[in-house]
């Protein structure tokens, strides 16, 4: 989720920025996204037209104080992606100056992002020149940050290439992925932390497996027309239920929402764009369910973290509680173990047998926790040994022991390698794989626990 959140609207055309930004904020918006350049001015550029030296070609920079540029002005680029995979050199020279001004022009202004469209087809050149201009080491271009705007669904493309949007499917059509297409530009030149998509939320979404593609994506706004808006019984605009849910689940993101208004004219514009901005608000602030497993991986999203060595270090009470947070891991075990004791223990032994299980490298328990709530779900009886060799993490073993588990659980405070246990085990139980398989050196402290097993 946002921090705070953030709705903006786009303008398709602004005759006074002072007076749209005004508009909108009186209308409830934070932010507003409208061309940078005129577009006489980047029309004349593309085409090679003689331009009028006289004529400004951007905004006034002192319509606005920089406080304003800096936090309220998102501007949108010209699009220039024909022109910049164009065959012939001079269209592509002109579709790179007139981006290379665009971007020193939103420099100059110090604006917080700007907008470029990003169609299917090929963007190879495109993606190369953005990575030129905003990576530029402490150079000119080095704080402007592009937003690729692209649609969230498929659209259709004939075999050819060509864009077809209005056609039935047919055999010479196959739907291409809005995703690939932003994979592609990305894969070529990614200039991370500079280049983000956003995208257009269609009326009708796409599959599941469409968005959780984009959640894993760093996008950073969702652009809403009016037209996916319905209206509830009192006449107020709401959202699809389905809809409501993808927009909140690009909140967890960080994503930013900007509504895509109809010019409008009439004085009553405002009552309509509160309404769409008091109903975003609402879904932002009510209560609902997050994923618990992007609660979980919230704050490490595409951090490479270094390795941590349980074995050499003794690992603290803040990062067991991170990994214990893991739902899907646990619940894995669980469901694992379970199968192993009906598997173990048949149903016309369950009451008379009980399995020996060591959980080596018990860490604060969870994984007890999990084999006892197995056990406890297939009516098998266990008996758990906890290796842990952090004493720190012995003493809650211990505490968990006294005031939860009691019997069921002995704790061998010791270090796997150097433990003799009296009696043999059926099953082990151990989560040391870390991040890369071995850094927990579980193939050294493993191949001699094998010994514990019985049969072995
Ligand atoms: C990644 S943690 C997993 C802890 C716990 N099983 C869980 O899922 O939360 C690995 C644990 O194994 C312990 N450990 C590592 N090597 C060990 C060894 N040779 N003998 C006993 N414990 C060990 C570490 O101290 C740490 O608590």
């Amino acid at each position: 989720m946002p921090k705070k959140m953030s709705v903006g609207i786009y303008l398709e055309e602004v005759p006074d920025i002072q007076h749209a930004l005004t508009d909108s904020r009186e209308s409830g918006f934070n932010t507003i996204c409208c061309e940078l350049l005129t577009k006489k001015y980047s029309l004349n550029e593309l085409s090679g037209e003689e331009q009028n030296c006289e004529e400004p070609f951007g905004w006034f920079d002192m319509a606005l104080p920089s406080a304003d540029w800096n936090s309220s002005v998102v501007g949108v680029l010209s699009d220039v992606q024909e022109q910049t995979e164009s065959h012939i050199f001079n269209v592509r020279t002109r579709a790179s100056q007139l981006l290379e001004k665009q971007m020193g022009y939103a420099h100059h202004l110090g604006l917080p992002a700007t907008i470029l469209n990003l169609h299917p087809g090929d963007s190879c050149n495109l993606s190369r020149l953005i990575y030129s201009k905003v990576t530029t080491d402490g150079g000119y271009h080095s704080n402007v940050v592009v937003w690729m705007r692209l649609p969230m669904v498929h659209s259709k493309q004939t075999v050819n290439g060509a864009i077809d949007v209005g056609r039935e499917e047919s055999d010479d059509i196959q739907p291409i992925s809005s995703w690939n297409t932003w994979n592609t530009f990305r894969t070529v030149g990614y200039a991370e932390r500079r280049t983000f998509p956003v995208l257009d939320l269609p009326v009708d979404l796409p599959d599941q497996d469409e968005i959780d593609r984009w959640l894993g994506e760093p996008v950073k706004a969702i652009f809403i027309s009016e037209e996916s808006f319905i209206s509830n019984q009192k006449g107020f605009p709401v959202l699809p239920k389905r809809t409501q849910h993808v927009i909140r689940s690009f909140f967890d993101i960080g994503a930013q929402v900007i509504m895509i208004c109809k010019p409008e004219k009439s004085p009553n514009h405002y009552v309509h764009h509160k309404q769409y901005i008091e109903y975003i608000y609402g879904l932002y602030t009510s209560e609902w369910e997050e994923d618990p497993v992007r609660k979980y991986t919230k704050g490490y999203e595409d951090y490479l973290q270094s390795p941590l060595q349980p074995l050499m270090d003794n690992l603290e009470a803040n990062t067991y509680e991170v990994f214990e947070r893991d739902p899907t891991k646990y619940n894995l075990y669980q469901k694992a173990m379970a199968k192993a004791l009906v598997f173990k223990i048949p149903e016309d032994q369950k009451d008379t047998k009980t399995l020996v299980v060591m959980v080596v490298g018990a860490g604060r328990g969870p994984l007890i926790r999990n084999c006892l709530a197995a056990a406890d779900s297939v009516q098998r009886r266990i008996k758990i040994y906890a290796v842990e060799k952090n004493i720190n993490a012995v003493c809650t073993l211990l505490h968990l022991k006294k005031h939860v588990w009691g019997d069921a659980v002995t704790v061998i405070s010791c270090d796997m390698r150097e433990w003799h246990p009296k009696e043999k085990a059926d099953i082990i139980v151990s989560e040391l794989l870390g991040s890369f398989g071995d850094n927990e050196l579980s193939p050294e402290c493993l191949d001699g626990a094998q010994t514990f097993l019985k049969g072995s």
